[in-house]
């Protein structure tokens, strides 16, 4: 063969390997609803960025028909590529190929891109589209599943990690999007279950629906598993692409800054009014985020889900910020299991990411009653408590206009390390004045103040350094 032969026999296997399970099942693909891949990936990575690794691998087994059945990158596409510029490595499962199933070859694609995403500090995408475990392939699939958990959970606070489901994801393999940081889901088209429709009438004589056993609206609302939800694939990746311009690339890093153009002295005198004359009136905590923070952009996280906190990423003066803030307008923002749980993960992934938090409270205190109790309040709550308490990011918190009972402890008081803590002269009950004359609160400041003075404790704590004790890990009441 002549070189010129040899360059044109790897084009040509180059396009072959294009070509997935063929255009009948690509077709098919696409009747659904769902993009390939690859057409996932172009959306994805910034245009012509994607570079792929082990395109040519193929399953080994050897036995039940699937010896003559080799295609080429067997169910899964890996590589890496940019996003805004910035590295970004991926995974893509192809769902025409023998179902995106996880062979041990599969496992170790994905293992190779995530081993490699923590030695250069980049966060890594997974892109779920599979039936799960490939049944041919025995306990030689569930090794590989557990190759992949392990990697989860030691990258777990090192580089971000994120998980589209955008078709079938059961079973155990679940549990790989859920240790990761960030789980997106696409409405009609995903779905995620530890045990399907036909096991769980078998067992527990329920009829559900695949939809209503693990779409995508219930996990974005009643389970709280879905962090993100989109229409359709090509939002989902429009959503991940912001979300990224947000976090560093890993925790070594600070956040991406981005030149202001919102002015950082800018007084929001609607901010004077927002707080209802009757103290039983709610208002929408959403309004006076949005006119602090820079433009008024707010990427909530888990927007549907324990509505009764808000969560979410801003940018205070170019600089990425968290925001944690109980919402009034729902459940009156008492902090209850889900709100508690919603808020803490939030704080530490912040935390973990060297992202400063800014607390916006205005709480009634805890939720009574038997089902809060029994279902563990105590428990649950103390889990905002815990991250509060051992996050070292700077930490900035407005009372708005109330902090009753143990909540004014946990939601990022001065004695838990809050760095700086403003309250408005509209608390309800309770002067500020108190707190202020014990230095609980450094200034009672006027509501339309508020950007300008956050943005300039932010810039003093620029430089903050503070150390928990050294220890192998703590014990977090799990
Ligand atoms: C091998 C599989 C497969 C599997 C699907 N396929 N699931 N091959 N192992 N687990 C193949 C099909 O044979 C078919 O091949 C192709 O993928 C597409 O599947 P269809 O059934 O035609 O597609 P659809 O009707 O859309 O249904 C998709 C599905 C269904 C809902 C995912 O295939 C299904 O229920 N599969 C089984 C899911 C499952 O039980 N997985 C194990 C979960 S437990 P052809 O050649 O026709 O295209 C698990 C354990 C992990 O994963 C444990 C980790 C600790």
């Amino acid at each position: 063969m002549t070189a010129k032969e040899k360059i044109q026999e790897l084009r040509q296997l180059r396009e072959k390997v294009k070509e997935g399970g063929g255009p009948e099942r690509m077709a098919k693909q696409h009747e659904r609803g769902k993009l390939s891949a690859r057409e996932r990936l172009d959306l994805l990575l910034d245009e012509g960025s994607f570079q792929e690794f082990d395109a040519m691998v193929t399953h080994r087994i050897h036995d039940f028909g699937l010896e003559d059945r080799k295609i080429p990158g067997d169910g899964v596409v890996t590589g890496y590529g940019t996003i805004d510029g910035r590295l970004v490595f991926v995974f893509s499962q192809d769902f025409t190929v023998f179902g995106g199933t996880l062979s041990l070859a599969h496992a170790e694609k994905i293992c190779k891109v995530m081993d490699q995403a923590v030695k250069v500090g980049a966060p890594v995408i997974g892109l779920n589209d599979s039936g799960g475990a490939r049944i041919q392939e025995g306990v030689t699939s569930l090794g590989g599943y557990a190759e992949i958990f392990l990697r989860n959970t030691l990258a777990s606070g090192v580089i971000p990690q994120i998980s589209a489901v955008m078709g079938p994801c059961a079973g155990g393999a679940v549990y790989s999007p859920a240790l990761t940081d960030f789980i997106f889901m696409v409405r009609g088209t995903s779905h995620m279950f530890v045990t399907g429709p036909d096991v769980v009438k078998t067992v527990t004589h329920e009829e559900v629906s695949f939809e209503e056993l693990g779409g995508a609206e219930v996990h974005a609302t009643k389970s709280g598993v879905c962090h993100f939800i989109a229409d359709d694939d090509g939002m989902c990746s429009t959503q991940i692409r912001r979300l990224l311009s947000f976090i560093p690339q890993n925790n070594l890093e600070d956040p991406p800054s981005i030149e202001p153009s919102d002015d950082p002295l800018r007084m929001e005198e609607d901010l004077d009014t927002i707080i209802p004359e009757s103290s039983i009136k709610p208002y929408d905590m959403r309004d006076a985020i949005t006119m602090v923070v820079d433009n008024g952009d707010l990427l909530e996280v888990h927007e549907h889900y324990a509505q009764n906190i808000i969560v979410g990423f801003a940018r205070m003066n170019g600089m990425p910020v968290g925001i944690v803030a109980q919402q009034p307008s729902f459940l009156a923002g008492v902090l209850d299991i889900d709100s508690s749980v919603k808020g803490a993960r939030f704080v530490r992934f912040c935390d973990a990411f060297n992202i400063p938090l800014i607390t916006f409270e205005d709480v009634p205190g805890f939720m009574p009653g038997t089902a809060q109790e029994h279902g563990g309040i105590i428990k649950h709550g103390a889990k905002l408590l815990y991250a509060y308490c051992e996050s070292t990011v700077p930490k900035i918190t407005v009372i708005t206009r109330k902090a009753y009972g143990g909540a004014y402890d946990v939601m990022s008081s001065k004695h838990i390390r809050g760095d700086i803590n403003f309250a408005w002269p509209t608390k309800r009950f309770a002067s500020p004045y108190v707190a202020a004359q014990m230095g609980y609160i450094d200034e009672v400041i006027e509501p339309r103040e508020t950007r300008p003075k956050i943005i300039a404790s932010l810039e003093m704590l620029t430089n903050k350094r503070q150390q928990n004790p050294p220890k192998k890990h703590g014990s977090i009441p799990l």
